[in-house]
């Protein structure tokens, strides 16, 4: 087992490998913008959660931009911010953590699927394959055993052992599962989820409005670009507060068989170095807004456009805008004072 105690946690040298090359692609799409110059000069601002991962991948973005530029000295610094209220919002909504994150039946769709007939028909494959009684295989051995084969590959990019336990038809129930998970703990399963993300939302737009303000040939230039780096986690809700990614019919424990076509595909959404960027552009009737999510372009609810005006998208959020307090949603009381976010 090459996987020991101690990179538990960690970002491996894949992640790192993977963050370089996210920085060098979005310094070519966006070469005025992220650039070596911007870094070097402070112009960029870096907000990282805590975590020793995020932080690592905060690091291994910046030493993409300078690589792309030819590669600057090896010495250079590395800035970051570290805001978890930003970042790892969901650990402190109290809506959340007791409503969702530690209540069993908030996730009983997930526990039904465990222990439902497609689950049980990749129990009983599998230990045909391996020649062991069924009832030795349970499903958090079987989820184990997956996860082992998809680290493999995706660490290694090697086509590990394990993944020969499994045929397609296992490897999509077992994707189900997961994707079962994130949608009852991290998504649309539960509106509080979306809504502890408010704070981030809040921050997104205000950056935004500031970068998108009309300005006198005398002001400062706005910042060129805001990098916050989180984790899945971060990044679901907020995807759900924004109304992506949502199908008509819930995933569910009874409807595996209909859910062929879902949109709500976790490995799409949130692969590693996941990201969701908002490029505001300059235009002629005023500010466009055009979200890429993994690098491609996605629409916002209800708009037409690929990059819409960016008021059309405000108005699209206005009740979000007006509204999304973090405490009134996460304590059940209205946070105190006038709103001000806004
Ligand atoms: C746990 O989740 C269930 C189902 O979503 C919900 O009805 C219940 O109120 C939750 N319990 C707590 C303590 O929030």
């Amino acid at each position: 087992m090459w996987y020991t105690e101690d990179m538990d946690g960690q970002l491996v040298e894949k992640g790192r490998d993977d963050l370089r090359q996210l920085a060098r692609r979005l310094s070519v799409l966006f070469p005025s913008l992220l650039s070596e110059e911007n870094l070097r000069t402070g112009r960029l601002s870096v907000k990282s959660s805590s975590k020793h991962r995020c932080v690592s991948s905060a690091q291994a973005f910046q030493e993409g931009l300078r690589q792309a530029r030819g590669g600057a000295g090896a010495e250079a610094e590395y800035i970051h911010e570290v805001d978890d209220e930003l970042m790892r919002f969901f650990e402190r909504c109290r809506g959340y953590v007791e409503g969702v994150e530690n209540n069993r039946t908030a996730l009983m769709e997930v526990e039904k699927f465990k222990h439902g007939e497609e689950m049980e028909g990749v129990r009983r494959r599998v230990a045909e394959r391996l020649g062991l009684p069924p009832q030795r295989l349970t499903p958090d051995l079987l989820e184990a055993a997956f996860f082992l084969c998809s680290y493999e590959l995706s660490i290694k990019s090697v086509h590990s052992p394990w993944c020969f336990l499994f045929d397609e038809d296992d490897a999509k129930v077992l994707e189900y599962q997961s994707d079962l998970k994130q949608y009852w703990k991290r998504s649309h399963g539960h509106v509080i989820t979306g809504l502890s993300s408010c704070p981030l939302f809040h921050h997104v737009f205000r950056t935004l409005d500031k970068a998108g303000r009309p300005r006198r040939s005398t002001d400062a230039l706005p910042e060129p670009a805001s990098i916050l780096i989180g984790h899945a986690e971060t990044l679901l809700p907020l995807l759900s507060l924004l109304g992506l990614y949502k199908d008509k019919t819930p995933p569910t424990a009874a409807n595996y068989n209909s859910q062929h076509g879902r949109s709500f595909r976790t490995s799409r959404i949130v692969p590693y170095a996941a990201n969701l960027l908002l490029v505001l552009y300059d235009c002629q009737r005023g500010p466009r807004l055009q979200m890429l999510i993994n690098e491609s372009p996605v629409r916002f609810p209800g708009l037409k456009e690929d990059a819409p005006l960016y008021r059309e998208v405000r108005a699209t959020y206005r009740h979000l805008l007006d509204g999304c307090d973090f405490y009134r949603e996460c304590e059940g009381r209205p946070s105190r004072g006038p709103n001000t976010e806004l």
